[in-house]
């Protein structure tokens, strides 16, 4: 199956605004974390089945300054202050992956600033569950 884009200016946003004056995003906007420890933004995911998916997250970081997330999914961190370094201009994107194990149904996925100077912007999360083998009798 195709990744599914899920746009982070619709998820959870604990502390930050979906904002959009920096062009180059995906949907209406993007999510502005605010700069501060442990501002998150959540998504929730669905799966068809358990299995290992790659996470992309899409973002802008125009200082020169790392601002590194920890990823959780359910709850348990998958990636441990993920380095999300600077992208050149607030206006330049770029995707970070990593792979997680997914259970069938809904999961959380969330992305925690780890400093004081909060995450960097946000874009969205993309999911590739991959391919899927044929099951019995298709
Ligand atoms: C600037 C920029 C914001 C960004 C912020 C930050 O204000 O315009 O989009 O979020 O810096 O440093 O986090």
């Amino acid at each position: 199956a195709a990744p599914v884009t899920h746009e982070a200016e619709r998820a959870a946003i604990s502390r930050g605004a979906a904002e959009s004056n920096h062009a180059g995003f995906t949907g209406s906007g993007f999510v502005n974390y605010d700069n501060a420890n442990g501002s998150y933004v959540e998504w929730t995911v669905n799966a068809a089945q358990a299995g290992t998916a790659t996470l992309g997250l899409r973002y802008a970081n125009g200082t020169t300054a790392n601002r590194p997330m920890t990823i959780t999914v359910n709850g348990t961190a998958v990636a441990s202050n993920k380095a999300f370094n600077g992208t050149g201009a607030w206006t330049s994107w770029s995707t970070t992956s990593l792979s997680a194990a997914l259970k069938a149904g809904a999961n959380t996925v969330r992305a925690t600033a780890t400093t004081a100077a909060g995450g960097p912007n946000v874009d969205h999360l993309t999911v590739d569950a991959g391919t899927t083998p044929p099951g019995p009798g298709t």
